[in-house]
């Protein structure tokens, strides 16, 4: 087996596209699951154009036997994985909790916490096959602190950090590591659609304020995550495990 090969799921997305391109350039065997083929196609030749080799493979990851799938194929590929980017994320609506919508909240529930759960119980078994493995979920500065308008998605993302640290215990045994990445807010179509959603039509304004609120008064660029990404799933000592790991300009230091 490649030394780097693994799965990255939400590979179509703003994230996963970056992270799959970095991925390409230390030569990693990549396959790119997202939910629909566009999105699939575009990690994996992201990593492809950037030299390593990928597949793409669509997969709901709210739902078991694509989750299943995703792994199964990893283990029809390379008899076992080096690595599992658990991503996939949506930011659900936004509007005050008290008139959030239970639909809403449900949908992000499933694809941002059941997605990630599901990816975790799949992926031990042909990570636990390699010598060394890591996981890292993408959870977010909004699973550390508050998230007024979008409490769906800060309640997924601080599960997803409880989530991690008992499978940074529970696999500990297998020799995997388990991180939680979170970014502050990154330069992305996602943080586009939250600025629009929060803001009544004052997008511009909104993203002033979250800049503001950020002690460096910027977003993360996408560069930044993918390379604190890769690094937690290439390089980082395995001893590094159950950690939040915040890429935030000091935001969750304030
Ligand atoms: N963009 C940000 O500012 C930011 C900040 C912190 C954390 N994050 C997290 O980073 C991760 C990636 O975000 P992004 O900015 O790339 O967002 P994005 O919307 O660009 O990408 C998300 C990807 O996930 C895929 N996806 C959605 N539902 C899915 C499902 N049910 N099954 C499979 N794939 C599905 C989408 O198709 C999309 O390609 C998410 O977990 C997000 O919460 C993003």
């Amino acid at each position: 087996m490649d030394a780097f090969a693994g799965v990255v799921t939400g590979a179509g997305g703003n994230v996963g596209v970056a992270v799959c391109r970095r991925l390409g350039k230390r030569g990693a065997n990549v396959i790119a699951v997202d939910v629909s083929e566009e999105a699939a196609a575009r990690g994996a030749q992201a990593c492809i154009a950037a030299g390593g080799t990928a597949e793409a493979m669509v997969a709901d990851v709210t739902q078991e036997a694509s989750v299943m799938a995703y792994a199964q194929r990893a283990v029809s590929l390379w008899g076992q994985a080096a690595f599992f980017f658990n991503n996939a994320g949506i930011e659900g609506s936004e509007a005050p909790l008290l008139s959030y919508p239970a639909d809403a909240w449900d949908r992000a529930l499933a694809v941002n916490l059941r997605g990630v759960f599901l990816g975790l119980k799949a992926m031990a078994g042909p990570l636990r096959h390699a010598d060394v493995a890591r996981i890292v979920n993408t959870a977010s500065v909004a699973g550390l602190c508050a998230t007024p308008m979008l409490a769906a998605y800060g309640a997924s993302k601080h599960a997803v950090i409880g989530l991690t640290k008992t499978a940074a215990v529970e696999f500990a045994p297998f020799g995997i590591s388990v991180n939680a990445l979170c970014p502050g807010p990154i330069e992305s179509d996602m943080m586009r659609r939250i600025e629009a959603g929060v803001s009544h039509g004052e997008a511009e304004a909104a993203h002033r304020a979250y800049e503001q609120n950020v002690p460096m008064h910027r977003y993360a660029t996408l560069d930044e995550v993918a390379d604190l990404a890769v690094y937690l799933l290439l390089d980082a000592p395995i001893y590094l495990t159950g950690q939040a790991i915040a890429l935030d300009g000091g935001m969750s230091a304030v």
